[in-house]
């Protein structure tokens, strides 16, 4: 089939190199010239395992291409994808502004039946709203159909979360946008993995209420991990055991500094202002909020009980992204501890294998020694912080650690050691509920 992408970011790129390895002819456009050149010479301008290595495949065997002109890129297609950012403004709602804009082309260059699909993750009732502006415009509800299909792709493991789906939500409002749905999907289901049409709204509730309980899992296992710590608890064994429940399920139970990112702390948040301009309180989603916004400075707190004072400390940090593979530090715990550090007086000093550039813009007031290695990082250091559970900060060597380090604390906010043995290494470990 004919698709074009609106919107060459983390969520279109994947969408679009993905639906073109499916066989399907792919137009993927952007405003951002620089980034349109970047693709056209098959440089990708995120980080996602395996995105470079589709891209430049589907654009050898023209299946995808990269423009800068939308009206064309929609005027050659059945099925045009908005996937451009609905970031938060200062006051907690959705700017809509980039959605909007894609509508005004797309409204303006129906030379044939076309369907709008929104894949950015827009407020309850944003599809209906476009359906109506479309309808204004041209008049004829034949001429085009409006259908929600919201994304469930985690940052590092986006071309599998597509490719492999759990489930494909498809909110639809009449049979003839639901058959092509359903031809452009048919390749990826498979039994365990359903395809589900739905209305509109369905769709898109479905995509914040999932967001939400996988925030509130975290929060829940993170609350339980702060307990363990006052009872001297092991917060691994208790979500091991939970996890076996099938009830429960044993993912997202990893007890830690917290969610970050660019859609669960957005989605949270936007879900919460919803229910206020329906004078409804989220009690228990805002409760998973609250959690989260603290549980980052657990780190902190706990190097406190070895420093009264953190002046002058020099604090190796491993870990900036908000997550393992990937180079984005949006909302990630990271970065507000290191702020918080720098307000105590310490001296940071950094490793992350991917996020190091973004860090640099993010922490640009906040200035930072950058270490080229993670080894690096942890000279003349008083701690260490696991702060992103990056492989390579796994199996390390403890003894060459000893050697660089001033101190001999390490402070697991991920819980990715096994305390015991660190503990006859000879060093001080606290991890999270995790001792
Ligand atoms: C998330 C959703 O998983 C995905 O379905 C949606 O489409 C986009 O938002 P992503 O933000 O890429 O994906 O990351 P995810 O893997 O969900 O992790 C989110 C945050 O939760 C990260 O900061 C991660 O460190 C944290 N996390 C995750 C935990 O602290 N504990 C866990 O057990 C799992």
């Amino acid at each position: 089939m004919k698709i074009a992408i609106i919107g060459a970011g983390y969520v279109g790129l994947t969408t679009g190199a993905c639906l073109a390895e499916l066989g399907n002819e792919v137009i993927c456009s952007d405003i951002d010239q620089r980034k349109i050149n970047l693709l056209n010479v098959g440089e990708i301008p995120i980080y996602e395992p395996g995105l470079k290595e589709l891209v430049r495949l589907n654009v050898k065997e023209k299946r995808l291409f990269f423009t800068t002109k939308i009206a064309p890129a929609i005027q050659k297609s059945e099925i045009v994808f908005n996937t451009v950012g609905t970031p938060l403004t200062p006051q907690g709602d959705n700017d809509l502004s980039a959605v909007y804009s894609v509508v005004d082309v797309f409204k303006k260059n129906l030379n044939n039946y076309k369907i709008f699909v929104n894949k950015s993750t827009v407020p309850i009732g944003i599809s209906q709203k476009i359906k109506k502006t479309i309808l204004s415009h041209v008049k004829n509800r034949k001429l085009f159909d409006v259908v929600n299909n919201p994304e469930f792709l985690r940052e590092g493991t986006a071309i599998k979360d597509f490719m492999k789906p759990d489930r494909i939500i498809v909110g639809v409002d009449n049979k003839r946008s639901e058959a092509i749905m359903k031809r452009l999907y048919v390749p990826l289901v498979r039994a365990s993995q359903p395809l589900i049409f739905t209305d509109l709204k369905s769709a898109e509730m479905i995509k914040y209420v999932s967001n939400a309980f996988l925030a509130l899992k975290i929060s829940f296992i993170n609350e339980i991990a702060n307990f363990c710590d006052k009872v001297n608890g092991d917060i691994k064994e208790i979500a091991r055991g939970i996890g076996m429940d099938h009830r429960i399920g044993s993912r997202f139970l990893h007890a830690g500094i917290g969610w970050g990112g660019s859609c669960l702390p957005k989605d949270v948040e936007t879900l919460i202002n919803l229910g206020k301009k329906y004078n409804f309180t989220f009690k228990i989603i805002k409760a998973a909020h609250e959690v989260n916004e603290q549980q980052k400075y657990r780190v902190i707190d706990k190097l406190k009980k070895e420093f009264l004072n953190l002046r002058n400390k020099i604090i190796a940090v491993w870990g900036l992204s908000f997550k393992p593979k990937t180079d984005d530090i949006r909302e990630s715990p990271a970065i507000a501890i290191i702020k918080q550090l720098q307000k105590l007086g310490a001296t940071i000093q950094a490793f992350d294998p991917a996020a190091m550039l973004n860090a640099k813009s993010a922490l640009k007031n906040n200035p930072i020694v950058y270490a080229g290695t993670s080894y690096e990082a942890l000279n003349k250091a008083d701690a260490l912080l696991i702060l992103t559970e990056w492989d390579e900060f796994r199996s390390v060597d403890f003894n060459k650690m000893k050697t660089l380090m001033r101190g001999r604390l390490i402070i697991d906010g991920r819980n990715i050691y096994n305390p015991q043995e660190i503990k006859r290494l000879g060093f001080t470990y606290y991890g999270i509920g995790y001792k």
